[in-house]
């Protein structure tokens, strides 16, 4: 079958087209013809191992592990290991297969069954293949851990990309007051999303302006501690998603600290990628209620291209990778 393949770390260049070995299913694993699946910041991440962190978190020390990045996929079942219970071949599925191997950027890929969701027959591969990741985040920052109010301010960092498109509709899904912080050219772009206020980041420090926030979920944090705490109400919470791993350790260091002396909370996010999760979001897409945004698509020859036009900040909502030639459905 044919993969996109990376032997080292670096750059989208060094991502290469091969012929590699078709995937055989493990007893409790699926192989699946994948028709589409979606790019996220954290294959960039893997790819030029950056942060360091990647390497030393079973990313690889020197050279990957993983040698075929794709963590979001839709496909339909080809065949089921022994002990699978919930699927056949002829099914369609989509989810999100990072921490168990990765390797969507190929024709076939094996996921474990507990990975996988049954696709809504209203839905396309790539509508499905756009939702795993961003919007899994998306709801752990804004129903779960920032459990947002009607009428609570709540800013989203980054709102622009794939997380930060599920967490603008989300919050005002749950009532609140959206700001919107991105790049000049997605101004137009949040607001079309339903951001009540939109910043544009290369002319204003949204944590320099006087203005409090409920709620900052952050998919690219790299300012202090304090400034997070400036921009906090009493009793504020501020998330990070993404970001530098010098405001990581701050976070860490300093986030206990600050909760007992001001009562602000500012934590990290860790994402759980479960089922339950999914399904949710997923029935609000179904619904309507939430749109998973696709700004471009491209074929599995171009999957180099895809996270060039991610990581130089140009997706508006999600980038999705095509196969096969049956997306409709
Ligand atoms: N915590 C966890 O457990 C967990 C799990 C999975 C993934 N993640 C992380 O979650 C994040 C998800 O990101 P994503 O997929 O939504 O990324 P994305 O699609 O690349 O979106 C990031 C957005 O932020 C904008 N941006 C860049 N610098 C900014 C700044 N200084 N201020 C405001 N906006 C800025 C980008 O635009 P420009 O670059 O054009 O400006 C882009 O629109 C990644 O960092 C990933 O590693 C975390």
């Amino acid at each position: 079958m044919q993969a996109i393949v990376y032997h080292n770390y670096g750059s989208p260049d060094v991502l290469k087209l091969e012929e590699v070995q078709k995937p055989v299913p493990k007893d409790d694993e699926v192989l699946i013809r994948v028709h589409a699946a979606s790019v996220n910041a954290a294959d960039l991440h893997l790819l030029r191992a950056d942060p360091f962190l990647v390497r030393l978190m079973g990313g690889g020390l020197l050279k990957p592990k993983n040698k075929i990045l794709g963590a979001d996929i839709a496909g339909r079942v080809e065949a089921v290991g022994r002990n699978v219970k919930q699927f056949q071949p002829g099914d369609e599925v989509f989810g999100d297969i990072s921490g168990c191997g990765w390797g969507g950027f190929a024709e076939y890929v094996c996921a474990p069954e507990t990975r996988l969701a049954l696709k809504p027959a209203s839905m396309t591969f790539e509508q499905v293949a756009a939702i795993p990741q961003a919007a899994v985040i998306a709801l752990q920052g804004i129903r779960d851990k920032g459990q947002v109010q009607s009428g609570q301010k709540v800013l989203i960092n980054g709102a622009g990309g794939g997380a930060g498109t599920f967490a603008v509709q989300l919050a005002k899904l749950y009532g609140a007051e959206v700001t919107g912080v991105d790049n000049t050219g997605k101004m137009d772009f949040m607001r079309s999303l339903g951001a009540d206020h939109v910043i544009d980041y290369t002319r204003e420090d949204f944590t320099k302006n006087g203005k409090q926030y409920d709620l900052i979920l952050d998919v690219v944090a790299h300012r202090s501690v304090f400034a997070y705490k400036r921009a906090l109400r009493r009793s504020g919470s501020y998330f990070l998603v993404g970001g530098s791993v010098a405001t990581i350790f701050q976070i860490l260091l300093l986030g206990p600290w600050i909760r007992r002396t001001s009562g602000k909370r500012i934590r990290l996010l860790v994402v759980q990628p479960n089922l339950k999760d999914l399904a949710f979001v997923t029935e609000l897409c179904e619904a309507g209620k939430v749109v998973p945004v696709i700004d471009k698509r491209y074929p599995l020859t171009e999957v180099p291209e895809a996270l060039r036009y991610l990581g130089e900040g140009h997706a508006r909502g999600k980038v999705v990778i095509t196969l096969g030639s049956n997306n409709k459905t």
